[in-house]
């Protein structure tokens, strides 16, 4: 049977790339348990969300990043693609197992547990600004001891040139 396409469930972009699902990048999450878990969700009417497992998604520093895609009502009630971020706690989980339930984005509000790990495509990773200013520093001091040097140099030629005179 082939899915009326005007009555799509919502659907999961589950990203598992270089960091997402990677221990190295997120420890102390069961990755495949939490992908296990997202692929199991279900809406109000029974029909599994499907889930589609996507390499890097380009916003590693946000790992895990998991897109939450509205159901064809909740997109033509105005909803739009979720992007979620530092998805790694079960509790989000059962967060997004809820609002999914209840109608997902255009139809139920975003639950405020989601609202802070809500992200985007074009989401910027964070400057270091203690390093960069520090590395500011240091090539700043080491342009002024160039140039110390050099006057040091300087003075030493024409100290010998006034010698020999
Ligand atoms: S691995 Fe998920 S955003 Fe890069």
């Amino acid at each position: 049977m082939v899915a009326d396409p005007a009555d799509r469930p919502c659907r999961l972009v589950v990203c598992r790339g270089c960091c997402c699902g990677t221990k190295k990048k997120v420890p102390g999450v069961d990755h495949k348990a939490q992908l296990a878990r997202l692929s199991g969700l279900e809406d109000h009417e029974g029909r599994s969300v499907p889930v589609r497992v996507s390499k890097c998604l380009d916003i590693c520093f946000k790992a895990n990043v998991v897109v939450v895609q509205p159901s064809s009502k909740g997109r033509a009630s105005g909803g739009r693609p979720v992007w979620l971020g530092d998805f790694a706690r079960d509790e989000l989980v059962d967060e997004l197992d809820d609002w999914i339930f209840e109608g997902g984005p255009g139809i139920a509000p975003l639950p405020a547990a989601l609202e802070e790990h809500v992200t985007s495509k074009d989401a910027k990773k964070p400057k270091k600004a203690k390093k960069q200013k520090k590395a500011k520093k240091e090539k700043k001091g080491g342009a002024a001891e160039k140039a110390a040097k050099k006057e040091r140099k300087a003075r030493k030629k024409a100290e010998k040139k006034a010698g020999r005179k």
